[in-house]
């Protein structure tokens, strides 16, 4: 292979348009303009690594032998001559931080006690695009603050005198279908993994498996499906979150993948024909990510990771699309993003095995409602439904669960088991695999004190007796101050700010 240096490819590869269209990815020179065209996440997002060398940028996000699977050997410029790099020819790494600065955020894994500690850790250890693109809500955030506060207008009425020497946390989360779990919790679907962590889904799954819970697959996975179903353990069962594309065949193609692969069941995402605003994660203007798995069209890439990866989504998909939805496989089909009793019912009527209520961790309609607020509207009118039972048809609920005592609670109110999203990831941001393994057992924990303290030694015996909803749709009541949740909203900092003066400093004198 020849060798090529930077001012020869500064003229022949980018004399004729704009953008220099190639990038080196170790150590290989690769003409990308026909690949821009085919690049899942559209071709702006190819812009940061294009004239540049795309190394670190391209590992943090996909898996390291991408370029030779995707990219042709007529692709191929030559070996790159390193001789004159600069700085500013090396495309940064989105996810990256000082090394120095991540261990002395990082206390021992041990020192984790609950899901909040993983988030702090997080927040120090992420890049600030990572951090923008996993903490945000949508526009004011009213709705992520909800989802936490409103497990906290749930009280509990414990009943005393029960033998619980006993107490046994685990269930089938999905009966008959997903094996026997640790504790009735799954972990959620979230896109771009490896924001976290360079192993990002992959750890997930093998995660997952080591702490005995399901993992629902992404559909915006940054590892490809096959990579993360390659690490799944014998016998491991998962799930599958789809977004469905505006071309069907595409979904079609992905649904049937999923179901020859063995993947247990199919969660569709119905709360997202458009993406939220989520501005942490705009003002971060990033640019840099990518996404594997289904084709885009070309992205607005000044409007943060969301939209970078989300501008293939569906917006026309109805009630009319159910029945299609339900002949691509023979997978049970949930609706994930429900979030009220009438849409709930609708797909209990129309065969759905389940639903889960959700408003996407608050991060698509802001002013929506907790998950767990809508499980008390949702459950009795399910049971009002001639023909329902918990066994035929599911309700799951996602959304601000951090505690064991959570988990209890919306299992007392009728759900068959809850999701956790961002926690998985701060725990992944921070410790890789045995930090999610902590988490799931720190959770195990809590439910299994919460169930001993409640006198409920089975799940099965946890019932509405045991929980005091009536406060729960009243939104405007006293809660005590939450300290652990309120650290993590971050303001805009404006250039004063961010300059570090007080503005009485600089306006008071003038
Ligand atoms: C999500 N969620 C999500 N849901 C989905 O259906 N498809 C997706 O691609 C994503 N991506 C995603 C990314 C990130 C960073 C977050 C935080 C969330 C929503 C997710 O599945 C789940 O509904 C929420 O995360 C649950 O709320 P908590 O546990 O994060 O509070």
């Amino acid at each position: 292979m020849r060798s090529v240096a930077l001012p020869e490819l500064r003229q022949h590869h980018g004399a004729q348009t704009a953008l220099p269209w190639w990038t080196a990815l170790d150590g290989v020179v690769y003409d990308v303009t026909g690949f821009a065209k085919r690049h899942p996440g559209g071709e702006r997002v190819l812009r940061d690594v294009c004239g540049r060398d795309g190394t670190a940028a391209m590992v943090a996000v996909h898996p390291r032998d991408m370029a030779a699977r995707v990219l042709s050997p007529a692709e191929v410029v030559g070996r790159l001559d390193a001789t004159g790099i600069t700085p500013e020819d090396v495309a940064k790494d989105p996810t990256a931080r000082a090394a120095p600065e991540r261990e002395e955020a990082r206390p021992p894994l041990e020192q984790m006690l609950n899901a909040f500690d993983f988030e702090a850790v997080a927040r120090e250890t992420l890049s600030a695009e990572a951090w923008g693109y996993y903490s945000s809500g949508a526009d004011d955030e009213i709705s992520l603050r909800e989802n936490h506060t409103a497990f906290q207008r749930v009280w509990l009425k414990p009943r005393v005198m029960v033998n619980v020497r006993a107490v046994d946390t685990t269930c089938e989360v999905l009966p008959g279908v997903s094996g026997r779990s640790a504790l009735p919790l799954y972990i959620s679907a979230t896109a771009m993994g490896k924001l976290a962590h360079p192993d990002g889904e992959q750890a997930i799954v093998r995660a997952a498996h080591a702490a005995n819970v399901v993992y629902m697959l992404p559909t915006l996975s940054s590892c490809t499906l096959e990579e993360m179903l390659a690490v799944r353990a014998p016998g491991q069962a998962v799930f599958s979150q789809l977004y469905v594309n505006a071309d069907r065949e595409r979904t079609r193609e992905y649904v049937q993948r999923l179901e020859r692969a063995g993947v247990r069941a199919l969660f569709v995402t119905v709360d997202a024909p458009q993406l939220g605003r989520r501005e942490k994660d705009m003002r971060n203007n990033f640019t840099s990510a990518k996404s594997d798995v289904q084709r885009g069209e070309d992205v607005r890439r000044d409007e943060g990771v969301t939209r970078a990866i989300s501008s293939f989504i569906d917006p026309g998909l109805c009630w009319d699309d159910l029945g299609w939805l339900m002949g691509l496989s023979r997978m049970p089909l949930f609706l994930k993003g429900v979030q009220c009793a009438e849409d709930a019912v609708l797909a209990f009527r129309r065969g759905c095995r389940g639903v889960v209520l959700s408003n996407h961790g608050g991060r698509q309609l802001d002013a929506s409602r907790s998950a767990i607020e809508c499980l008390a509207e949702v459950m009795p009118a399910l049971r009002a439904e001639p023909g329902y039972s918990r066994d035929r048809f599911h309700v799951y609920v996602d959304g601000g669960v951090r505690r064991g005592a959570d988990v209890f609670k919306a299992v007392a109110m009728g759900a068959t088991a809850v999701g956790v999203g961002r926690p998985v990831l701060y725990a992944l941001a921070g410790y890789g695999q045995p930090g999610i393994e902590r988490l799931v057992r720190v959770l195990r924990d809590e439910l299994e004190m919460t169930m001993r303290l409640m006198g409920t030694p089975r799940l099965a015996d946890a019932s509405d007796a045991h929980v005091i909803t009536r406060d729960l749709a009243t939104h405007v009541t006293p809660t005590p101050r939450d300290f652990l949740a309120e650290t993590t909203y971050e303001p805009l900092q404006t250039q004063t700010q961010r300059a570090g003066r007080k503005r009485g400093d600089v306006r008071g004198r003038l």
